[in-house]
């Protein structure tokens, strides 16, 4: 028996002026961006931390509460070493540069992944940010760092298996707000909207759980191209969807 939904983000909704409270962005296409200009991928990625200040910039302007951004996900580690040591490089660059920033903007920033396998000095810069931005309230921003759903599941699935095994939980009792209260995101809203860049048509491992009755958008914008336009475009193809919940 499934209940009908209490929750008030559950009803449908048409109203063209409908800010969506939580958007996750699939940040994809620095390296074509950076191919089609005979430049280095690294170029792409330097090109789409820019976008990703414009977005967040955007984001906290038009009143979105939780903005989530895939920045390198748990299969990323296939990249050639160098690949990595660049990413790893433009973030360590980025939250040096942007930290305080960030704390001033109000903004408060959260990390889903394991991130802790990081370098420690970028495992330190993260925590140090999160610490600082902690009592923020104006805009949630979540970067997905060594972040993979399906890890994310098994990680949930071993703290229930231990819980029962210690006899702190009765198996019969498992149900949807068990598991979502171990997920990474149990402290944020729920997701409403999912935005890929670059015209891929997947959702690469990220938030499969979450995106259960998230509008997904595709959109064949390459990330370095992303701005407060395209975020603009994307909530108001998001205010003309109606979301039904399996209901009428
Ligand atoms: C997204 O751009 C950045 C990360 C995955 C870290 P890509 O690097 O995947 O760019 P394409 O897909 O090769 O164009
Ligand atoms: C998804 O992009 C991961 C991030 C944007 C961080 P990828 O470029 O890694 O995805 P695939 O390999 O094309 O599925
Ligand atoms: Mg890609």
């Amino acid at each position: 028996m499934i209940a009908p939904l209490a929750n008030s983000a559950a009803k449908s909704h048409k109203s063209a002026s409908f800010v969506p409270r939580h958007v996750a962005i699939i940040m994809d296409g620095n390296g074509r961006w950076a191919s089609a200009r005979h430049l280095p991928r690294i170029a792409g990625h330097k090109k789409g931390a820019d976008a990703v200040k414009t977005t967040v910039r955007a984001a906290a302007e038009m009143g979105i509460e939780v903005l989530t951004l895939y920045a390198f996900s748990s299969e990323n580690w296939r990249r050639p070493a160098s690949e990595v040591a660049d990413l790893m490089g433009l973030l360590r660059l980025c939250l040096r540069q942007e930290m305080h920033n960030i704390k001033e903007r109000g903004i408060c920033l959260k990390v889903i992944g394991d991130y802790t396998r990081l370098d420690q000095d970028l495992v330190s810069l993260l925590n140090q940010a999160i610490e600082i931005t902690a009592n923020n309230t104006r805009l949630t921003l979540v970067f997905a760092l060594n972040y993979g759903a399906q890890d994310e599941l098994v990680h949930v699935t071993k703290r229930i298996a231990e819980q029962a095994r210690k006899g702190d939980l009765d198996p019969e009792d498992i149900d949807v707000g068990t598991i979502e209260s171990l997920l990474y995101t149990h402290d944020l809203p729920p997701l409403d909207l999912v935005i890929r860049t670059s015209g891929e048509k997947r959702l690469s491992n990220f938030l499969l759980w979450q995106a259960a009755y998230a509008e997904l958008l595709f959109i064949d914008t390459l990330w370095p191209d992303f701005g407060s336009e395209a975020l603009k475009a994307a909530v108001e193809e998001y205010a003309r969807r109606e979301r039904r919940y399996g209901g009428l």
